[in-house]
């Protein structure tokens, strides 16, 4: 569907990796109908039991802005291909692995909240700008980073566009595992199997137990995100602020 992303079997794991590291992973509508295929194609493979999302020296420099700028130029409702594939993880039922490394912006560190296990480097520069932008959160951030980390980091982090270290990532309890740099993948890719070799339908169904009391909660959340996010995008303010990065990338 598109060469910037690809996907890979290991035994049980199958691997989304993002891969357009010239632009730092920023994710176009073609990479979001892709990530969500490779969701759907792992979910009807039997054999496949865990996903394991990764990307390179960058995890995700977030939504690709100039797409974001184009937004006024779509249907008001199209909801877009990000939500397509926030949709496909939310559904997903098998577990998955994050490994992230470099830069994890906007949806690069809200998906985050939609993985099983997260191993973050030590290094690695995560980052919700929603406000700097003149957007507000998404992916069921609103209601799910607070819970995860409590209000008072989650507060600074999305109001303020604060960013952090995977280290903190760790340590507030968004990452599952901080390690070296160069540990990321190979820890991630053995978390990966621990899970692969588990019974899967018991992974599965403690999987949904975990995320049953809360489900409904985050879906209405992400519906209310929708509309805001819509409406922001198009906004005066978020489109100066979009055309600002792209003066500034030329
Ligand atoms: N959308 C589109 N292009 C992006 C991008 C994005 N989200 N993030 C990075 N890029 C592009 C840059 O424009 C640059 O392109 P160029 O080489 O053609 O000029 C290339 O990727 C490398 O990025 P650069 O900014 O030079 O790297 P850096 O190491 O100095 O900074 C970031 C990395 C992630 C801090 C910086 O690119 C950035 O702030 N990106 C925007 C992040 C963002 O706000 N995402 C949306 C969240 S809602």
């Amino acid at each position: 569907m598109t060469e910037h992303v690809l996907t890979e079997r290991h035994g049980a794991v199958m691997t989304i990796r993002l891969n357009r590291p010239e632009k730092k992973n920023a994710l176009t509508r073609d990479m979001y109908r892709g990530m969500a295929a490779g969701l759907h194609a792992a979910a009807a493979e039997d054999a496949v039991h865990v996903v394991l999302l990764a990307g390179g020296a960058d995890f995700t420099a977030g939504n690709d802005i100039g797409d974001f700028a184009k937004a006024g130029e779509r249907d008001p409702k199209d909801p877009g291909a990000a939500f397509d594939f926030l949709e496909a993880i939310l559904a997903f039922q098998k577990p998955v692995v994050a490994a992230v490394r470099g830069n994890a912006v906007g949806i690069g560190t809200t998906m985050l909240l939609h993985c099983d296990v997260v191993v973050a480097s030590e290094t690695a520069r995560l980052m919700m700008p929603f406000t700097r932008l003149a957007l507000c959160p998404e992916a069921g951030s609103s209601l799910l980073m607070p819970a995860r980390v409590g209000p008072a980091i989650a507060n600074w982090w999305l109001l303020a566009s604060a960013g952090f270290s995977g280290a903190d990532a760790a340590a507030a309890g968004l990452a599952t595992r901080a390690v070296a740099d160069d540990e990321v993948e190979a820890t991630a890719a053995q978390m990966a199997a621990t899970l692969a070799a588990l019974p899967p339908g018991s992974v599965q169904e403690s999987k949904r137990l975990i995320r049953a009391p809360h489900l409904d909660a985050v879906k209405a959340a992400m519906a209310a995100e929708r509309v805001s996010f819509g409406e922001r995008l198009r906004s005066p303010e978020a489109q100066a602020a979009f055309a600002g990065f792209l003066k500034k990338a030329g």
